[in-house]
């Protein structure tokens, strides 16, 4: 199936990965209907393509408000969630709403649909058995971020079964670049060493998969595009292991910045990579920008804001 000339809603359109990806959907000939409640992505994300992008502004927990844009959609991308850990923990009722039942109310628009992309997340694997992870290692993750991806993968395989709808399910990785909240991980260590010159680094031993966004936004549609992902689940990432104390490394050589360890406690799992083959074979993706060139985007980018910020 190629993208070109499909209708293609993209719930969650105006996050951090919603917004590239409808804008290199309507790159490749795709008519794009843009889904979100707006809740933390803004429609400024949109300013460039607003010609080209029906934008829908509607709640995945309301779903008569979902069923005009998604049931005349033949390919559905479902990214609309709450993404926040940490706001995951303190409202795990906001969090199983949007989630899990939101999802529910999404997959029960698409039956009409060609495919049905689900961004999962590697958190659900909880603290890893083996490195590299592959699809087959155990979901263990507990958190309620990881609860409700866990669940909602369960609802497209309930969903598939009762109706049919062909879904692929992609466990994503840490994925960085332009426009990504300032408090993740990679956007706050630019700003500090933009800002100060020097970055304190909590957890330096922290072995992550990062991933390049444009990377990603390439796989997402490859996977859409691919026969052969239908009914699958697959890991998306580098698959390529760094630890924190590296990256930063790579930061401050581009920065001109240093570094410090100031030895705070990691409170999350301490290592993470995703084993993409799987995806490699089904799709024959492969991540086209280096982490080196994905950051010296983002710190374009970055060096820009913080440029803004002081005038
Ligand atoms: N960014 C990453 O590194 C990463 C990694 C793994 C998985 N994911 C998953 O990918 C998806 C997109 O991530 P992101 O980084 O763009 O997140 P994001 O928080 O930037 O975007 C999520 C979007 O969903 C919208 N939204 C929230 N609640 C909604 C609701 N009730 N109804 C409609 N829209 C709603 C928000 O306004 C926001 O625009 C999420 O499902 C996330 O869990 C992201």
């Amino acid at each position: 199936m190629k993208i070109a000339g499909k209708t293609v809603c993209v719930t969650g359109a105006a996050g951090f990965l919603g917004a590239p990806l409808c804008r290199e959907l309507i790159a490749r000939g795709a008519r794009v209907i843009g889904l979100d409640n707006f809740s933390v992505g803004h429609a400024a994300k949109f300013e460039d393509i607003k010609d080209g992008l029906e934008v829908y502004t509607a709640d995945v927990r309301d779903p008569d408000s979902l069923k005009e844009p998604i049931s005349r959609s033949q390919v559905v991308f479902h990214l609309a969630a709450i993404d926040n850990r940490k706001i995951c923990e303190q409202d795990p009722t906001l969090a199983f709403n949007v989630n899990i039942m939101g999802t529910s109310n999404v997959l029960s628009l698409c039956s009409g649909a060609e495919r049905v992309v689900y961004l999962s997340s590697t958190m659900v694997y909880g603290e890893p058995k083996y490195l590299p992870i592959d699809e087959k290692h155990p979901l263990d993750g507990y958190d309620p971020y990881a609860v409700s991806k866990i669940a909602a993968e369960h609802l497209f395989r309930a969903y598939h079964f009762i109706r049919g709808i062909p879904f692929t399910i992609v466990r994503n990785t840490n994925t960085f670049g332009p426009g990504q909240g300032r408090s993740y991980l990679i956007p706050s260590l630019i700003i500090e060493g933009l800002t100060r010159g020097q970055i304190d680094v909590w957890t330096p031993g922290v072995l992550r998969d990062f991933q390049y966004v444009d990377n990603c936004i390439d796989a997402l549609i490859r996977i859409a595009e691919s026969a052969a992902a239908a009914g699958e689940t697959v890991n998306l990432g580098s698959g390529l292991g760094i630890t924190v104390g590296e990256l930063t490394d790579i930061i401050c050589r581009q920065l001109g910045a240093s570094w410090v360890d100031v030895k705070k406690p990691a409170p999350v799992s301490s290592r993470l990579v995703s084993d993409i083959s799987r995806l490699r074979a089904l799709t024959g993706w492969e991540p086209k920008i280096s982490l080196e060139e994905g950051l010296r985007r983002t710190i374009a980018h970055y060096r820009a804001l913080v440029e803004t910020d002081t005038k």
